[in-house]
This record gives structure tokens, sequence and C-alpha cells, in this order.
């Protein structure tokens, strides 16, 4: 009899494991999703509207590549995901932008604006007033006595520091600023008590770009281990959930990810490779050539003197090496007037292929309309005038990549992490190896599909043993 009902429980649990089952069901319900599967956002719009909308389309979710833009870029996209998608499931990227403080606060501003209610919250080392200010604006009770958010977070980290602010609520001091500035009132700051800054966490292991390279194995039991701690601590209303992203590209990865507990995936390389993204023909084909180890760590541009870096393609162009150059002389030298006369020499023929004058004059002129704080530093300060012309290069590397420009090849540089290798074996000799078959919810459906096959698979070779 025992043997009888467990055989069934078994059986019945191989029949529920469809993809639109896969994942944890509030998820999807609270997102208003059929798959728990998203596509995370690609800086510079390679996370297109185009993709946002076919993920929407497909009742999964995306997020647009707001990193990079300037605020009328974003803003556009958000009149066209309102106009292509009205009602869907989707939202916009976070970033924080340690450089660029104003930066990040006009991006808060205009969601609040247009009414933007989910953002991935991405490269936080720390919470900020502006991404605070986003969760808490317009927190109330409703009429049943609940504490209602109209916005949402789903806070994409790779640390347990960072996983703890976004799993507890927001910081006191910043709330009682937020009620000093008139932000929110001192009522809502009470209320704030009861949330998290995010009730969804990505736990994002080694992927492509900004990336601490952790395996997904180890870190995402350890930010399970963090959600079931905070929530007993907090005992909020909603459990927290976490979700997994970092090298899932194949069914057995995102079948893996799941029987770990993943709530959701979440993907990003894979869907660069994919024609709707803002990349260019150029890089998709040089994407399908990727094999597991073509991947290399350089600069990131953003956050250059920080020493940050991110995960780049290194097969078919000399980005990696050339950034590295780029960083190496950068610590060296105080200033564009100190540097070896070789080494200026390479940078203006090579790189910039103008001189280190004009190449100021132009990066002058990008920041004195983006944010002109960095200009009056850089005209005092030889060093940081350095770094932002160094930091242009590594800029554009990645526009001319996204633009497929042909005489920039050994220049471009490409976010990606070892799923691509990975994606390109599991897809060799089938209709998905051509870049142009490669449709991000093609993709993603198959993925799904792949990884519920797997684990029924996995389940009723179990069955047959007992
Ligand atoms: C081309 C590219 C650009 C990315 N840009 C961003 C970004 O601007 N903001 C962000 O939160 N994540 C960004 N990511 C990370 C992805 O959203 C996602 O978390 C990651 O790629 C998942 O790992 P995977 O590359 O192994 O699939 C980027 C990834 C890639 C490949």
């Amino acid at each position: 009899m025992l043997e009888t009902l467990e055989r069934q429980n078994a059986g019945g649990l191989a029949s529920v494991l469809k993809p639109e089952n896969l994942g944890d069901e509030s998820f999807r319900r609270d997102h208003r999703l059929r798959y728990a599967y998203v596509a995370g956002a690609m800086a510079n719009g390679i996370a297109s509207t185009r993709l946002v909308a076919e993920m929407a389309g497909a009742g999964m979710l995306g997020f647009f590549g707001a990193a990079g833009l300037s605020l009328q870029r974003i803003e556009s996209a958000i009149d066209e995901l309102a106009r292509t998608c009205p009602g869907a499931p989707y939202g916009f990227n976070l970033i924080h932008s340690p450089n660029e403080p104003d930066l990040e606060s006009g991006v808060v501003d205009l969601y609040l604006k247009r009414g933007i209610h989910l953002v991935e919250a991405s490269a936080y080392l720390r919470l900020t007033l502006p991404v605070v200010r986003y969760r808490v604006s317009g927190i109330k009770r409703d009429a049943a006595g609940r504490v209602v958010t109209p916005n949402r977070i789903i806070a994409k980290v790779s640390r347990v520091e960072v996983a703890t602010q976004f799993f507890s609520p927001p910081p006191r001091e910043f709330l009682e600023e937020l009620v000093r500035a008139g932000e929110i009132t001192a009522e809502q700051a009470v209320l704030a008590a009861c949330i998290p800054m995010a009730q969804d966490l990505t736990a994002e292991a080694d992927s492509g770009g900004h990336t601490d390279n952790r395996p997904l194995v180890t870190l995402l039991p350890t930010l399970l281990a963090l959600r079931d701690r905070l929530q007993a601590q907090y005992g909020y209303d909603q459990p927290l959930r976490v979700g997994a992203a970092g090298g899932l590209s194949t069914p057995a990865g995102l079948a893996a990810a799941f029987a770990m507990g993943a709530a959701y995936v979440l993907t990003g390389s894979v869907n660069q490779a994919c024609v709707e993204s803002g990349s260019s023909d150029a890089v998709r084909r040089m994407l399908a050539q990727a094999e597991q180890a073509d991947i290399a760590m350089a600069p990131a541009a953003d956050m250059f003197e920080m020493g940050v870096r991110v995960q780049v393609l290194k097969r078919g162009t000399m980005f990696p090496m050339r950034a590295a150059k780029l960083y190496d002389l950068y610590r060296a030298n105080a200033g564009l007037e100190a540097l070896p006369e070789a080494d200026k020499a390479f940078i203006e023929k090579q790189l910039l292929r103008t001189t280190l004058e004009d190449a100021w004059r132009g990066t002058r002129d990008f920041f004195a309309t983006r944010d002109p704080a960095q200009v009056e530093r850089a005209e005092r300060d030889p060093k940081h005038r350095m770094a932002l012309v160094f930091r242009s290069y590594l800029g554009l590397s990645s526009r001319w990549a996204n633009a497929g420009e042909p005489s920039r090849t050994m220049d471009y540089q490409v976010w990606c992490g070892p799923a691509m290798g990975a994606f390109n074996e599991w897809t060799r000799g089938t209709f998905l190896e051509k870049p142009e078959n490669r449709r991000v919810v093609v993709v993603a459906e198959n993925l799904m599909q792949g990884a519920a096959t797997q684990l029924r698979q996995l389940f009723e070779g179990m069955k047959s043993k007992t």
C-alpha cells in the first residue's frame, strides 16, 4: 500500500513537471507570468524594447537595458513599450552608478513619473537613497489594512552582504532623510519598516558583464539559506524569493537551478545572441562561435577607477588585452602627459585613432551635457582626465560592437559569460545553431521544455528504482 502511494506521488510529480509549473507559483502569479523565466537587463538597449515585448507576449519577464543610456533614450523606450504591450508584464533596469549619482536619481525620477512599477536593481554594493526612494514611494495600507507598495524591485546580487540589505526593510536613516525632504510622510516611513527592499532577489553567479564569478552551486544555496533566516527574522507577510542566474543556457543548467530551489531562472548571454537583441549581426556571428573558454575579465567602463571588471568575449576581438593595458597605464601614471612615448603612440594610433588632446576634447563635450561635475574635476585632476579618456575608449568599444562597426572589430567589447559556450554546444547540429534562428522566446521555451523533460526523466528514473 505504502509503495503504491509512493509510486502514485512520484507519478503525480512527474506529470506536473511541465515548463509552466517550474519555479515558484507565487512568483508567476505576482508578476503575471506563464513561465518563471526572466531575461535580465542588458546595457545600452541590448535588452531592447523588441526583446522585452517578445518576452511579455509569451508570458515571460524581460527587463529593458537602460544602463548607459540617456534619460531621453530611456523615456522613448518607456513610450514604445507602453504603446506596443500595454498592461503586459515587463520592467526596466535600475543600475547603481557610483560615478554618476545624479543619473541614478534622475532615472528613479523618470520611473516614478512614468509609472514604471518594476525594476531590476543591479550593481549595488550598498543601498542608495534613490533606490530606497523608488521602493517606498507611494507605500500605503489598502482597505484590508495590508501594507502595499506600488513599486517592486527584483534585486540582482552575488554577495551575501548586499543580499542582506535587499532582503531587509529600508534603512531607517534613508527613511528619515526622505521624510525630511518631504518625499514620504512619517506614517509612510513607519509602514516601510514592514517590507523588504526587494521581495525577489536573483542570485547571480558567473555571468556575462559585471560578475563576481561565483559558482551557482555554491551561491544559490547560500542565498536560499539567507532568505529563510531573514524571512524568519522579519516575518514578512509575503515570503521572500530567490531566483538563479549566471551560466544558465542549457536544459540541464535550468533543471539544476530549479531542483536546487530557484523560484525563477534569469538569462543574459544567450539573449544577446538572439535576433531581437540591440546588438549587431557581426556580434551574433562571433557569439555563435564562442566556446567555454573564449571569455575573459576586462576593466569595466563604469567603475574603471575602482578596478571593477566585467566578463567579455575574447575570441575574435583584442578588447580584453587592450582594455587591460589601459588600466595598467592608468595605475602607473599620474596623467596623460606622463605616459611613456611608446604607450602614448600605441593609444593614439591603435586605440583612439586620434591624438590624446582631441580625445580629451571629445570626452569633455560628452560629459559637459551628461555630467558636468566630471569635467570640472578632470580640469583640476590630470589622473581623472586620463580615466575619462580611457573610459571613453571602453564606452565606445561596446557601441562599435552594437553597431557592428566593421573597421573596429578588434576593439569590440562584447559582454558574455561561459553560458554562451554551453549554449553553442547544446544547440550544435540543431536549427538553433544558426544565429539567424535564435529568437528569445524560442530559446526560452526550448530551455524550459528541456528542463522539464530532464526533471521528469530524473523522477521517472527514481520511480523505476523504488
Ligand atoms: C551583453 C550583456 C549586457 C548586460 N548588461 C547588464 C545591465 O546593464 N544591467 C544588469 O543588471 N545586468 C546586465 N547584464 C547581466 C544580465 O542581465 C544577466 O544577469 C546575466 O547575463 C546572466 O548571466 P549569463 O550571462 O550567464 O546568462 C548583462 C549581460 C550581458 C550578457
